[in-house]
């Protein structure tokens, strides 16, 4: 069943999506906890034909490298149980690029799917996520900094961010700003 592992944490592994995650991953980004807090997200973006593509350029990126400074989102790491190796959502680190394509902050993304919720699995991916990205940027000789953001009224991703360490530093228009900084 695996291709690859990642990282591991108590209950949860992470690796690199597979065609055979579609249909539950597009399920996973069609749940009211998603679409409330991604209601701009245009109706195609939610499609499977839209993440066919997706799925397509991120196992074929993730196939060759992990570089946490070129890739984009795209749909991340899948989280899988220890227990049953179920999909139950995803976690990624991409770079966001500035004006003039300058390389700007790494933010964190997660989603775990409903009926997986309020076990404290989004917190612990979060956390894995975080350790690794982290170790990551300092051997690529970038600042160990990550960020995270989420709607003010998204309690439970700011939770999230608060429980694995993360600091407020900032409230945007719509959104919560946080940081990590390894020491
Ligand atoms: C945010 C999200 C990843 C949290 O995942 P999770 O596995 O439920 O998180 P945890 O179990 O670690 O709990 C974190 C917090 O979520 C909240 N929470 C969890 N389950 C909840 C539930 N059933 N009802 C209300 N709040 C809940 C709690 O505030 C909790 O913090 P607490 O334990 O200190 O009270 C998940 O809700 C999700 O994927 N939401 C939709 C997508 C999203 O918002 N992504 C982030 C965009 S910025």
């Amino acid at each position: 069943m695996l291709i690859n592992e990642y990282f591991k944490s108590e209950r949860l592994f992470y690796r690199p999506f597979q065609m055979e995650d579609l249909q539950t991953y597009v399920e996973m980004c069609n749940e009211n906890s998603r679409r409330r807090w991604f209601y701009f997200q245009e109706p195609d973006c939610l499609t499977t034909e839209f993440w066919t593509k997706e799925f397509e350029n991120n196992i074929a990126t993730w196939s060759k490298k992990v570089d946490i400074l070129q890739n984009r989102f795209g749909c991340g790491l899948a989280i899988s149980l220890k227990e049953t190796g179920n999909l139950i959502g995803f976690v990624g680190l991409t770079k966001f690029h500035g004006p003039d394509d300058e390389l700007k902050d790494i933010e964190i993304g997660y989603h775990i799917g409903e009926a997986y919720q309020g076990r404290g699995y989004g917190t612990e991916a979060t956390k894995a996520a975080v350790e690794w990205g982290l170790a990551e940027l300092r051997t690529l000789g970038s600042e160990p900094k990550i960020i995270g953001k989420a709607e003010h009224a998204n309690w439970p991703s700011r939770r999230v961010l608060e429980k694995a360490g993360f600091r407020f530093v900032l409230a945007e228009q719509y959104l919560s700003v946080y940081e990590i900084v390894a020491q």
